[in-house]
């Protein structure tokens, strides 16, 4: 009989064979240290004796294991419960969700905000229920932006990164081609979609000449706040440090990084929250955000707005920028987020392997996440992390870059 299975075991020897197998390392908690164990596929995992700094977390302020955020989850699961136990729109939607939306409104000025259950629904979910004829996307969008273009349906025109001469020259050739086929020029809808900061690259968009060429064009503009919301100023991201909140007609983000929780959210006018209620099938069709969840965000959200985690944080992220920079390293981006760029694959995992020798953890970034030749490791400091443990991480990239002749 014809085998119409599938050849999994070929396919994981070719992963192997190019070096681009990956595999699951479990920790014993979130936070700017722990103690991991190696990969051990389906058994019970054994964890290290020694404990590792963690530099490769999206956990950027350290909150997950801070005692306000801990009791906020509690209290939630105590009083409202573990789980929204259905749809929001069916009987999911609680105060907490409310409370939670309404702070999120607060801090991206907008009328509304709308939570869901990850960051990737609320990308899918909006860009699906605008029905967007074209979405003008960056070459280096998060993945969930790219799905939900598929999904959508739309013509989706790549622009090339943070590139506003290129954006501007594919909103021109899409308006020739309409006049071309006759159609009247504001016939399409068109949408122009861009992280604001890029969590492989640490580069942040130009959002303002971008709104310029959205407003010359009529297209509305959508930023992924994932890898700012809560480290800018009053805890919102980079379209609140670039006072843009009135030029961009949707904000959306993730719970999951520096707001320490789970899920995600867009923000918006009041009539663009009403239509993804009623159009967003990732929001009408999944169970709403779990409460304990929905609490802990809220917590974070009000800790980084009224403390001084984020200075800690900047602070952690000039120190180890400087650091790496003057050993030699190459190290990309305009963020928090500090790519040390190596090229070679072989080379990141060598340079990964050495400091994870010497305690430090940031596993090696290599196609298909980043370009070939471009492989890297993506060290990103925490708000927690104390002077020593900038110098250790330092110290490790430094003996490592040297034994593997990177420096
Ligand atoms: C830019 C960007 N957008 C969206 C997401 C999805 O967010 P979540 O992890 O909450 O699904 C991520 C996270 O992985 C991200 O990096």
């Amino acid at each position: 009989m014809a085998d119409r299975g599938f050849d999994l075991e070929d396919r994981l020897e070719s992963l192997e064979d190019n070096d681009l197998k990956r595999t699951l390392s479990p920790v014993d908690r979130v936070a700017e240290r722990g103690y991991f164990a190696e990969p051990s596929g389906g058994e019970l995992p054994v964890l290290d004796s020694a404990e590792a700094l963690v530099f490769a977390s999206n956990n950027y302020l350290g909150l997950t294991d801070d005692e306000r955020i801990q009791d906020a989850a509690r209290r939630a699961a105590a009083t409202v419960g573990t789980g929204a136990g259905a749809s929001r729109l069916v009987t999911g939607d609680t105060l907490v969700h409310q409370d939670l939306e309404r702070l999120l409104a607060e801090t991206k000025d907008t009328e509304r905000a709308l939570a869901f259950s990850s960051g990737y629904a609320a990308n899918v979910g909006t860009i699906t229920a605008l029905e967007p004829d074209v979405v003008f996307s960056d070459e280096l969008n998060h993945a969930s932006i790219i799905d939900g273009c598929r999904l959508a349906d739309c013509d989706t025109v790549v622009y090339d990164h943070c590139d506003v001469a290129s954006l501007r020259s594919k909103l021109e050739e899409r308006a020739e081609h309409a006049a071309r086929k006759g159609d009247a020029p504001d016939e399409e809808s068109w949408l122009i979609v861009t992280d604001s900061v890029f969590s492989m690259d640490g580069t942040v968009a130009p959002l303002e000449s971008i709104c310029d060429a959205a407003e010359e064009f009529g297209a509305w503009v959508m930023v992924d706040e994932a890898h700012a919301t809560g480290l800018y100023v009053d805890g919102g991201g980079i379209v609140q440090a670039e006072g843009l909140e009135d030029r961009i007609q949707i904000q959306m983000g993730t719970l999951s990084k520096a707001l320490a929780s789970q899920g995600g959210y867009v923000a918006g006018s009041a009539e663009l929250i009403d239509c993804i209620v009623n159009d967003a099938r990732p929001f009408v069709f999944s169970t709403g955000l779990a409460p304990p969840a929905a609490a802990a965000a809220s917590e974070a959200l009000h800790v980084a707005r009224h403390s001084d985690v984020r200075e800690r944080l900047w602070e952690n992220v000039a120190h180890l920028r400087d650091g790496l920079e003057s050993m030699g390293f190459d190290v990309w981006g305009d963020s928090q987020i500090l790519p040390v760029v190596v090229g070679d694959r072989r080379d990141a995992i060598d340079l990964a392997d050495g400091i994870r020798e010497r305690d430090v953890v940031a596993p090696p970034i290599r196609p298909p996440t980043v370009p070939d030749g471009t492989s890297r490791i993506r060290v990103v400091p925490m708000a927690t992390h104390e002077q020593n443990d900038i110098v250790t991480c330092l110290e490790a990239f430094r003996a490592t870059g040297e034994e593997v002749g990177l420096l």
